[in-house]
């Protein structure tokens, strides 16, 4: 069925997208014009009777379609460059936890104060310091005993449901400030002295804010006066889009009831287009002009005039300018995104028209497997178009949609309150506009097919070359913020940022870009987290490989700084990232670290990635000398070897990044003489898997020589290979190293990998470069394992075909797995692991 509906909405969009609208003037039914009809209005039945064959062909040639669509593979958002886990010492993020369920924000103009709307509370916070967030004023806002009592005897939870979670915060006057919120399955409003942040007067208001604390609206005040939507019943199945507290005498205004505007809708964001006094509410619902599929999710936007007051005998009190229009987000050739998850309005730049104002919105699809998401732009301008063009008509009887056949010049207008009956009546029922909004450049949509993001806000920025960048902060679902910068030629993710850890449903962000710094609410509180730290990037050859526009390498200072905090020429090369143009006479001379080693010892050595997109190198005489197979590289950069006299010399990490190299870091591998202290049992002869003598030969060496070291060193004896080296590596850098280099993986130890995912795939790398090392990578020991397995497997074959002729005489025989079953899955399942995968990050160079 979700197949089926794809492809039939895919068959839609694509005609949406690369067809012409129709002609306005009304056209002889052709069996071309059927087509149309046929999609714009479900199928009339008419249509298909009088040309079945050609709509059968018509309905095939999209499945073709859809499968090239699904075989092709969209570019997607490249890895986060670098990562930091929440808390990471390199980037510091306040917390306010004094309240839950963050679930309004609202900065004040001076950008000095954040109001907090939030579970029971509202609060005012002094956020001029960037760096700390201090609570100014708290007030209590929660429903009393006897109310919750109320709720909960409606069937509703005392905890979950029944608190007041503030859903409206918005300024009204020059003084006060207007909040909204459930209060117990029982939405109050409340206003707010700014200045003393005390509730002044609240009352029980329907229609403002939802009953239900987790479903979703939006509100905006102009002028005083409130604009909702939102769902307006208890059970919350009654959308509304509406305008209180009106003005000058005015009447509030409502939508009309007598017909279905909204279809379940989603209510994501609100915007207001100030030159045309029009108010613009983002959202899903579902697509009733494609009825023949079952609860078709289309994102829309919804268009009201500002100063609308209704008709005079129809439509009295009611908008006169309500229509909707799909928006659509979709690559050429791929299934369209149809799900908005947010719609952040980022206003033009100053002394642009407002006509440049665009819309950056964040849709996910219906039919994804797994998370996956995309940015579409979309500019006002657009939308007004849209508007002001064809409509199609809701026919009252049959529930159907038709497009218009003569266009209406008054609709999606404005001012229409004396406007005639038939006028209004038109307008009664064509609200839906024929054309799409379709985003800015459709080739340069932001795709991830790993994330899932559902909050965007926008910046704009002037770069050292001054271009204007746009840069996007979006939270993903499971706590990351991303940073991304859009060029030309495609995004790049500069870093990722967690910002809360338990997946939540109710989450804010609120971007101040004049003071640099991004809000965000959750469940646990209020964060801040400023747009970019450059403090992080310790070289010149990191500050231009982030290619991050706000932050710039002084050359007279030898610091990454933030661009607009300083006033020198900074190095910038955000398109490029050309380092050695950028970076003169700045390479780091490193100093190879002393590695004394024993005979036999397995030793690592450590190298961390200055960031997700390097490509790590290590190169030594003893890797050219030796065959690869002595040498094990672990996913986290390290290399492993056994310590003999062919092993010892010099070996450095080498990073690659965007053409540029750079070595991390260097040793000087030597060995020790061996000491001699025989400890008569080890734990390698107890063992079970070595069955190979040389193996254990080895590892008794090991055993006995590893006592006599350092015992600083080593901790306890047998699997702790790691640990072992890992500590005596470290012991080592920070004894001898120079301090560059300890700054250096300082940095870059709170970079994360990338996803859960990929730690899971690293972790088995691990663990198999791990059992390498107890093989010892021996090439004889592979031959042998290799023969057992192939003689296993011959057995197992023998094996089953005899099963397979007992089954077969004695058909009765109870299905039973048989232990050369299992041992077959075993020894199939340790083939993959035996041969070392490759790993895409590190490789040898012979
Ligand atoms: C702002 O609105 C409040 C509440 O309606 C009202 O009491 C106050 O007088 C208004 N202030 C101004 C300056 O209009
Ligand atoms: C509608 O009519 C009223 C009175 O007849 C008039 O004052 C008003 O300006 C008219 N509005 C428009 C948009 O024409
Ligand atoms: C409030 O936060 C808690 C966790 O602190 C979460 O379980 C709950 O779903 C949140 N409620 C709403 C309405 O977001």
């Amino acid at each position: 069925m979700s197949l089926n509906a794809s492809c039939i909405y895919l068959m839609v969009m694509l005609r949406d997208a690369f067809s012409p609208p129709p002609p306005p003037s009304s056209s002889p039914l052709t069996s071309d014009r059927c087509k149309e009809e046929a999609v714009a209005s479900s199928f009339s039945t008419e249509c298909q009777r009088r040309n079945s064959s050609q709509s059968l062909s018509f309905i095939m040639a999209p499945s073709v379609a859809l499968l090239l669509v699904l075989l092709s593979s969209a570019g997607s958002l490249p890895p986060p460059r670098t990562s930091f886990l929440l808390n990471s010492a390199d980037r510091p993020l306040p917390l306010f936890s004094d309240v839950q369920n963050t679930t309004t924000l609202l900065l004040s103009d001076d950008g000095s104060t954040l109001y907090v709307g939030a579970r029971n509370a509202l609060v005012s916070l002094d956020v001029s310091r960037s760096e700390d967030i201090k609570l100014k004023r708290k007030v209590d806002w929660r429903p009393s005993d006897s109310e919750t009592e109320i709720c909960q005897h409606k069937g509703k939870n005392a905890e979950v449901d029944c608190p007041n979670f503030v859903r409206v915060l918005q300024p009204l006057n020059s003084t006060h400030l207007y909040a909204c919120g459930s209060y117990a399955y029982s939405p109050h409003d409340a206003y707010i002295d700014a200045e003393s942040f005390s509730v002044v007067q609240q009352d029980g208001a329907k229609g403002r804010c939802p009953f239900n604390p987790f479903q979703r609206n939006t509100a905006l005040t102009v002028d005083g006066e409130l604009f909702t939507a939102t769902t307006s019943d208890f059970k919350g199945v009654e959308p509304q889009i509406s305008r209180h507290l009106s003005r000058d005498g005015r009447p509030d205004v409502v939508q009309d009831s007598s017909v279905s505007l909204l279809e379940e809708p989603t209510f994501v964001s609100s915007s207001l287009d100030p030159l045309d006094r029009k108010l613009y509410f983002f959202f899903s619902e579902v697509g009733k002009e494609f009825s023949f599929v079952d609860k078709l999710q289309i994102a829309r936007v919804a268009q009201i005039c500002k100063d609308d007051i209704g008709g005079k005998r129809i439509l009295q009190k009611k908008w006169t300018s309500f229509a909707k229009a799909p928006l659509l987000c979709q690559s050429p050739k791929q299934l369209p995104f149809n799900v908005l998850q947010d719609m952040f309005t980022l206003q033009p730049p100053e002394g642009s028209d407002a006509s440049e104002t665009l819309f950056y919105g964040v849709f996910t699809s219906q039919w994804s497997l797994g998370p996956e998401s995309a940015v579409c732009v979309f500019k006002l301008q657009d939308v007004r178009t849209v508007f002001t063009q064809s409509y199609r008509t809701f026919d009252m009887q049959t529930h159907q949609w038709s497009p218009q056949l003569e266009k209406h010049s008054y609709l999606g207008k404005c001012g229409l309150e004396n406007a005639s009956d038939s006028v209004l009546q038109e307008v009664k029922k064509s609200f839906l506009t024929s054309d799409s909004v379709k985003p800015v450049r459709a080739d340069q949509i932001v795709v991830s097919s790993e994330q899932r993001y559902s909050r965007v806000a926008a910046m704009r920025t002037q770069a050292a070359n001054g271009k204007q960048y746009t840069i996007l902060f979006l939270l993903s679902e499971s706590g990351f913020l991303h940073k991304v910068v859009l060029f030309e030629r495609g995004a790049h993710v500069i870093e990722e940022i967690q910002v809360f850890t338990q997946p939540q449903l109710v989450k804010n962000i609120i971007l101040s870009s004049s003071k640099g710094v991004l809000y965000v609410g959750t469940s646990e509180g209020v964060t801040a987290v400023p747009v970019a730290k450059c403090s992080i990037y310790r070289t010149c050859g990191q500050c231009i490989l982030a290619r991050d526009p706000l932050c710039g390498w002084s050359q007279t200072r030898r610091v990454c700084t933030s661009l607009d905090a300083s006033h020198e020429n900074l190095a910038q090369d955000v398109e490029g990232s050309n380092v050695e143009e950028h970076c003169p006479g700045q390479t780091k001379r490193i100093r190879n670290t002393e590695f004394f080693v024993h005979l036999n010892e397995a030793v690592k050595l450590r190298c961390l990635q200055p960031s997700n997109l390097a490509n790590l190198t290590w190169t030594s005489n003893p890797i050219k000398t030796l065959s690869e197979e002595f040498f094990i590289q672990s996913a986290d950069g390290s290399l492993r070897f056994l310590a003999s006299a062919d092993t010892v010399g010099t070996y450095h990490c080498e990073a690659e990044e965007d053409g540029y190299k750079e070595v991390i870091v260097g040793y000087n591998v030597r060995l020790n003489a061996p000491p001699r202290s025989m400890s008569p049992i080890t734990k390698a002869e107890q063992k079970p898997n070595n069955k190979d003598e040389s193996v254990e030969e080895i590892s008794l060496e090991e055993e006995m020589t590893k006592p006599s070291g350092n015992p600083e060193d080593y901790t306890t004896k047998d699997e702790s290979d790691e640990v072992t080296t890992n500590l005596k590596d470290e012991t080592i850098s920070t004894k001898e190293d120079s301090g560059s280099e300890k700054n250096f993986q300082d940095s870059s130890s709170d970079f994360a990998p990338t996803s859960r995912k990929e730690t899971q795939f690293r972790k088995e790398l691990l663990d198999n470069s791990q059992k390498m090392t107890k093989v010892k990578s021996y090439y004889s020991e592979m031959v042998v394992v290799s023969l057992l397995l192939a003689a296993c497997i011959c057995a197992l074959i023998l094996g089953g075909l005899h099963m397979w002729r007992q089954r077969k005489t004695h058909l009765k025989m109870n299905p039973v797995v048989s232990p050369q079953d299992s041992s077959k899955n075993q020894s199939m399942e340790s083939v993959p692991s035996l041969s070392s995968p490759e790993d895409p990050e590190v490789k040898v160079v012979e």
